[in-house]
């Protein structure tokens, strides 16, 4: 999605605003640019492609002043070109707004604005956002952009500058993130932290439909009634160095390496032994919980993948019905939701549209909303009743790697609670499987150790076209995820089937040579996934096996085979989605994809 930076202070603004946007590549665009104030006039310089583009051109005709808006852009309307990139100005260039989200009502504005003789130079959503600020100019910018956004119906992340109010910039949020940076006599706007952390660890989190002015004597927050807020300062703890590649190829890389400590952050003072369950978060009394009924998990892609191991873990444990659903649909197909329903929305970014809509959904029902989320302030964090952080640390790559390992470590700790509170499971149980949680860092740092296999397989099979995933119950579930992997940053065709669903149909797809991941983790379903492998190798397929070291036997069927450190099975996905991870990673590098920006993929999806 967009990535918005704005500075204003004593230092060159050109230089910042770009250097902050690099910091934001991760959230997927198409074009960039920058508009700067100087001399008490606004210079525009925007271009599609990659950032070095615009850099490239700022290197040719440097533009200089001390106070800017940049963004880069992920195209929704209008395709990706120089004219349709922001920012966008009014029509003698004297506003400029830097834009992310949606204007829904944008037709309906570009018609009322064309009436009063207002001219549009872009196919944009965005393009109304200057010419309503222009139009409502009164010699206040916060005035003309607060009855601006009054007609505005959508999302919206905007920061304005003007250069008749050449010494601030006017920003706005809603539904969309935006945080402020304060730094010593200057300060920032950006989409998130990472754009203003080479400049300072202090930050105002935005809330939606608050405004704020940056001068450069300091920050101010309005309400839309224009009443002052008093807002305290997020200071940022984590390094900025946590946002670079720290000597790996690609993010992803890095952050597949990075699991072990993040599975462990996340269990930190959580999971302790001989203690209960602590989720200072949660604030979900033992009677509400007995009145809990049914639970949806709901969630997008990764996300949903690991509402997928959830809904096995919570059912297991605590006897609760679940349902998993795709939040796209969830909001769509009228679910039954009381108020003895309980929602847990798992989302990294916490800002995808799909998902904020659910749990706004099953809020107006009366539900009760967890969120499980890896961004601190982030929309979902804020709407929900009660949260749940995943400790991954900032996620670059834009295929969720360290994430979805957090967000099952999550779904286990909820299902160790509930059933804890729920009293589901004896003492005993319960110690024993906290215990062999607290492995998890460990085993998951030796199953990094099998990268060579994993390389050869994939170098001997990445010139495929199709390539087939399959597992019985948990690892069913990891299947998803693996192929999900695979199409993302390979760009290879994949299916991930259910072992026992492969001879209802897909089984017709089996030809000689066809890749096939199969993993065999579950004991009591060991053999019927060996079953199930036959019947892929009979029809000529070529098989990687994943199971836990002791199952040699598997070497029997399947062509090659990757070894788990043991572990009690419950919690096999989260280490055998490591080899799948790497799986991916190696035939993406091997077709020569970049990895960390896939084509067409946005890291956080916040429109529709
Ligand atoms: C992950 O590899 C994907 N790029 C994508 O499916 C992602 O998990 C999904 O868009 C949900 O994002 P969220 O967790 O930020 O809500």
């Amino acid at each position: 999605m967009c990535g918005i930076v704005g500075y204003i202070g004593k230092r060159q603004a050109s230089a910042i605003l770009v250097e902050g946007l690099s910091k934001l590549e991760y959230r997927g665009y198409d074009s960039a640019g920058v508009a700067i104030i100087d001399n008490n006039s606004i210079d525009v310089m925007k271009c599609k492609g990659r950032l070095a583009n615009l850099e490239e051109k700022l290197k040719e005709t440097p533009i200089e002043g001390t106070i800017g808006i940049g963004h880069t852009r992920w195209a929704t309307h209008g395709e990706p070109s120089d004219l349709n990139s922001h920012p966008h100005s009014n029509e003698d260039g004297t506003i400029s707004v830097v834009h992310n989200g949606i204007i829904e009502n944008y037709i309906h504005l570009r018609e009322w604005l064309t009436s009063k003789g207002y001219k549009f130079k872009s196919e944009t959503d965005t393009e109304v956002i200057p010419h309503l600020v222009d139009y409502f100019y009164n010699g206040d910018l916060l005035d003309a952009v607060m009855k601006a956004v009054g007609k505005m119906e959508g999302s919206y992340a905007i920061g304005v500058i003007c250069n008749s109010d050449p010494d601030k910039i006017v920003a706005v949020r809603k539904d969309s993130p935006m945080i402020v940076g304060l730094g010593e006599n200057e300060f920032f706007i950006a989409s998130d932290i990472p754009a203003v952390l080479n400049h300072t660890r202090d930050v105002y989190l935005l809330n939606d439909k608050e405004f704020v002015v940056l001068t450069k004597d300091g920050v101010k927050l309005f309400t839309e009634e224009k009443e002052e807020i008093r807002r305290d300062i997020y200071h940022v703890t984590w390094n900025a160095d946590a946002a670079e590649k720290g000597g790996y190829e690609d993010f992803m890389l890095k952050e597949i390496h990075e699991q072990p400590k993040a599975i462990k952050d996340t269990m930190t003072s959580r999971i302790m032994p001989g203690k209960p369950i602590t989720l200072d978060e949660i604030k979900i009394t033992r009677e509400e919980l007995e009145n809990i009924n049914k639970i949806y998990v709901v969630a997008c892609g990764t996300a949903y993948h690991a509402g997928i191991v959830g809904k096995y873990v919570i059912e297991k444990l605590s006897r609760i019905p679940v349902e998993v659903d795709i939040a796209s649909e969830f909001r769509y197909r009228n679910p039954i939701i009381d108020k003895n329903t309980l929602m847990i929305v798992i989302s990294q970014s916490g800002e995808t549209a799909d998902t904020l809509a659910a749990l706004r959904e099953a809020k107006n029902h009366g539900a009760r909303v967890i969120a499980v989320t890896n961004v601190v302030g982030s929309s979902v964090s804020r709407e929900a009743d009660d949260v749940l952080y995943t400790w991954a640390g900032p996620e670059i790559a834009v295929a969720s790697t360290k994430a979805y390992e957090t967000q099952l470590v999550a779904m286990y700790i909820i299902a160790l609670f509930f059933a804890e509170n729920k009293k589901t499971l004896s003492k005993e149980e319960l110690e024993d499987l906290k215990k062999e949680m607290l492995l998890l860092p460990e085993k998951a740092e030796e199953c990094l150790k099998n990268k060579e296999i994993i390389q050869r397989y994939a170098a001997q099979t990445y010139t495929h076209k199709d390539m087939f995933f399959l597992g019985r119950g948990l690892d069913y579930a990891v299947a998803m995820e693996g192929s999900l992997k695979l199409k993302e940053i390979s760009y290879i065709h994949s299916e991930a089937y259910a072992g026992g669903e492969l001879k209802h149909g897909p089984i017709a797809l089996i030809e000689k040579g066809t890749v096939v991941v199969a993993l065999a983790t579950q004991d009591e379903l060991f053999e019927k996934m060996v079953s199930n492998v036959k019947e892929v190798t009979t029809r000529g397929a070529h098989v990687l096996g994943v199971t836990f070291e002791g199952n040699e036997s598997i070497e029997k069927t399947v062509d090659s085979a990757i070894y788990l450190p043991r572990i009690n099975p419950f919690f096999s996905p989260l280490l055998s989605v490591i080899p799948l991870q790497l799986f991916s990673y190696y035939v993406a590098v091997q077709k020569g994809c970049d990895v960390d920006k896939p084509r067409n993929l946005a890291k956080s999806v916040t429109v529709e």
